[in-house]
């Protein structure tokens, strides 16, 4: 599948979308105009049935969890696990959906054995080689990557500069067109994405996040790197408005460059929300309702992943678990598989 077939229908038939609701919204075929998926996790896509008949039921595309992450993929220098992907692929594939695949330069999920990475030449050399590997295992069977994640670092400063890595300490930003520019040349027709977290609040530090994103596409548009879109993670904290401006104008930006853009991670977590059921629910749906509008102002996104399915299996409580002791709530199905008004809120976006 070519990038530019995500795109199914016009900004403006969307933006009515919006308007229309779910089921005016579907095609003819019955197909979303903006493909839906979801991240999954490698064990319950094994052991957990209902997990998997509501993956069919809801998503067009998938993308691991984990799997394709430096640990999970690299046990030692010399070796590639790839059981978990194919298996993920082969799932995919027998239930008619795309896999995306995340990720290919992080500074998270690294094994060991990179610590020793050290010099420049060293680490262009094995950045390079995985890449080649992975995506050529993959190539027209994956057709999305999340070739650098997370580049920007946490820091609140106005000028948000690179984050920490094996491959930044060693390469400086030229990791990431070394990233891209191999990807690119293994699968051509792949849709390369940057994808970052931070860039969606109403806070300074998005407005800084966003700026500092915005600049580095920039840099690698100079530099003739090729980059097909920017992935807003969009882990919304609950407690905070989106900068639906912002966002707008950030995704104007973009596409004035030519660069699409597309929802990757999206979650609101809520570990500060009202513990009151509808209330909580109400105020996750707000925030994707904000969110999305935003983008669909401007453009149609290629996709909408959420980070996760159901609330059964997110990473949300791992980092953010309530202090009230009731279970989080971040994703469009509950943790028994029933549809929230997230779902909804995605739903009236993408006519699935
Ligand atoms: O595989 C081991 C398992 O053998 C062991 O029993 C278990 C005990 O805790 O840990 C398992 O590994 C965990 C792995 O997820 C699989 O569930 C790791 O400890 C844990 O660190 C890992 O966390 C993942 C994290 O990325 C780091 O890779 C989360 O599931 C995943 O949701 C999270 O995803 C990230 C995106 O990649 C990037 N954006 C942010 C997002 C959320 O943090």
């Amino acid at each position: 599948m070519r990038r530019r077939e995500f795109v199914a229908a016009t900004a403006a038939a969307t933006l009515a979308l919006l308007h229309r609701g779910a089921t005016d919204g579907a095609t003819a075929a019955g197909q979303p105009k903006i493909p839906f998926g979801a991240a999954v996790r490698d064990g319950p896509l094994q052991d957990d049935e209902a997990y998997r008949q509501a993956l069919v039921q809801y998503c067009q595309l998938v993308v691991g969890e984990g799997g394709l992450k430096w640990v999970d993929l690299r046990p030692d220098r010399s070796s590639f696990d790839f059981h978990q992907p194919d298996r993920l692929l082969a799932f995919a594939r027998q239930n008619g959906m795309k896999m995306r695949g995340h990720t290919l330069a992080w500074y998270a999920a690294m094994p060991e054995w990179t610590n020793a990475i050290t010099s420049a030449a060293e680490a262009e050399r094995e950045l390079t080689t995985h890449i080649e590997t992975v995506v050529g295992r993959y190539r027209g069977e994956i057709p999305s990557w999340d070739v650098v994640n997370e580049p920007l670092s946490d820091d609140s400063s106005a000028s948000v500069g690179l984050r920490d890595s094996v491959w930044a300490a060693a390469l400086g930003e030229r990791y990431v067109d070394i990233a891209l520019r191999t990807a690119h040349a293994v699968d051509p027709r792949a849709q390369l994405v940057i994808n970052d977290y931070g860039l969606e609040a109403a806070t300074e530090k998005a407005r800084a996040r966003r700026l500092s994103l915005l600049d580095l596409v920039r840099r690698l548009r100079d530099r003739g790197t090729p980059l097909d879109a920017v992935g807003f993670q969009a882990h919304l904290p609950g407690d905070l408005d989106i900068d639906t401006d912002g966002v707008s104008q950030l995704v104007a930006d973009l596409k004035s460059m030519d660069i699409e853009v597309l929802v990757t991670e999206l979650d609101v977590i809520d570990d500060t929300l009202p513990a009151e059921i509808i209330e909580r629910d109400a105020i996750v749906a707000r925030r994707v309702q904000d969110l999305l509008g935003a983008i669909l102002s401007v453009t149609q996104p290629t996709a909408i992943l959420t980070w996760g399915l159901t609330d059964r299996y997110t990473w949300v409580p791992i980092w953010y678990k309530r202090g009230d002791g009731k279970p989080n709530r971040p994703l469009p199905l509950t943790d028994t598989f029933e549809p929230k008004p997230m779902m909804q809120a995605i739903q009236a976006v993408t006519g699935g």
